[in-house]
């Protein structure tokens, strides 16, 4: 459940690098962003015909453009800083940046998956948005009004719960949690959190859940795409966010994950242990 939302980072004005743009959630997140009064960057990489189709429609009705589309190949790690610096060139700034883009599953470990598609998928998951944010944290560190910058990582529930066949994809999911929790201290220059979602009812996920005859009981705790939307944007606005994992299934939507917290005390206790026999070994070596 949403904690209590702290002081409001406004949306309006700034403008946002948006990956995965012309996807199910990318779109809605897209629409969402302008109607709150950002101008986007819609990073995708399909044609530019296709990409400009829908510029020109988030674009309908305002004076000057809202958003502007930029096609490239996130695999291609070399792709990625001219895209972000024709985004500055065309657009002067990058106040938000939203890593969506992901090679989705299923992605396995062994026999189907060629070599090549696990590294594109390392690379569309995890290191894009690496560069992305190293580019990001750089551009904001040295800009001359000190405004603050935003992240959020679309990661999944699948990074926080391994599952059979979805090693690959887990994997680089699992790491931008881990990312996420760690650049924490980049705050509050730039403040970095991330969604971890359960199945989004997007066209293709209903598809999915037809075709393989899914439970009831897990359609029932999917999420509308409204939903992730409505999360992403909180993760933007709440200025108390910083290294936060929004954890969402059905109507849920907690941020106290405490398998976390947990972890950290499994990790102290261990610490404790191995304190204590490496004491015990130099006294016992001392006596002998
Ligand atoms: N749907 C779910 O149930 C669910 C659950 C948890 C988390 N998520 C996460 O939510 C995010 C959006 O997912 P979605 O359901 O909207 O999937 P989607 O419709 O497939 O969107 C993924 C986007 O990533 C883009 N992309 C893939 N490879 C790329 C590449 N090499 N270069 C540039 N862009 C590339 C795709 O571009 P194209 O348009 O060209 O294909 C697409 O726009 C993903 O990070 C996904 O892991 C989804």
């Amino acid at each position: 459940m949403f904690g209590f939302c702290n002081k409001k980072y406004s949306i309006d004005g700034k403008v946002v690098l948006l990956t995965g743009a012309l996807g199910s959630i990318g779109k809605n997140l897209a629409r969402s962003l302008v109607e709150k009064g950002a101008q986007v960057a819609l990073v995708g990489r399909q044609p530019v015909d296709t990409g400009n189709e829908f510029a020109r429609v988030l674009n309908n009705g305002y004076e000057q453009p809202v958003a502007l589309y930029f096609q490239v190949d996130l695999r291609k790690i070399d792709n990625i800083m001219p895209m972000f610096e024709l985004v500055l060139r065309k657009l002067g700034r990058i106040d938000i940046l939203i890593n969506n883009a992901a090679v989705e599953p299923p992605l396995k470990l062994c026999e189907s998956s060629a070599f090549e598609e696990v590294a594109d998928a390392i690379n569309v998951n995890l290191l894009a948005p690496i560069e992305l944010m190293r580019l990001f944290e750089k551009h904001v560190r040295h800009r001359t009004n000190k405004s603050q910058g935003v992240v959020v990582n679309v990661s999944s529930m699948l990074g926080l719960a391994p599952m059979n066949t979805f090693e690959v994809y887990g994997a680089t999911k699992a790491a931008l949690i881990n990312l996420t929790r760690a650049s924490r201290a980049l705050a509050p220059q730039v403040r970095v959190s991330a969604i971890a979602p359960y199945h989004v009812l997007t066209p293709r996920m209903l598809d999915h859940l037809t075709k393989f005859n899914v439970s009831s009981a897990r359609r029932m705790v999917a999420l509308s795409m409204d939903q992730v939307c409505a999360t992403v944007i909180r993760c933007i606005q709440d200025t108390s966010n910083a290294g936060e994992i929004y954890t969402m299934i059905g109507d849920l939507t907690y941020t106290r994950t405490w398998a976390f917290e947990l972890a950290w005390m499994h990790i102290i206790f261990l610490f404790v242990v191995a304190l204590l026999v490496a004491y015990v070994k130099r006294v016992f070596k001392r006596n002998n």
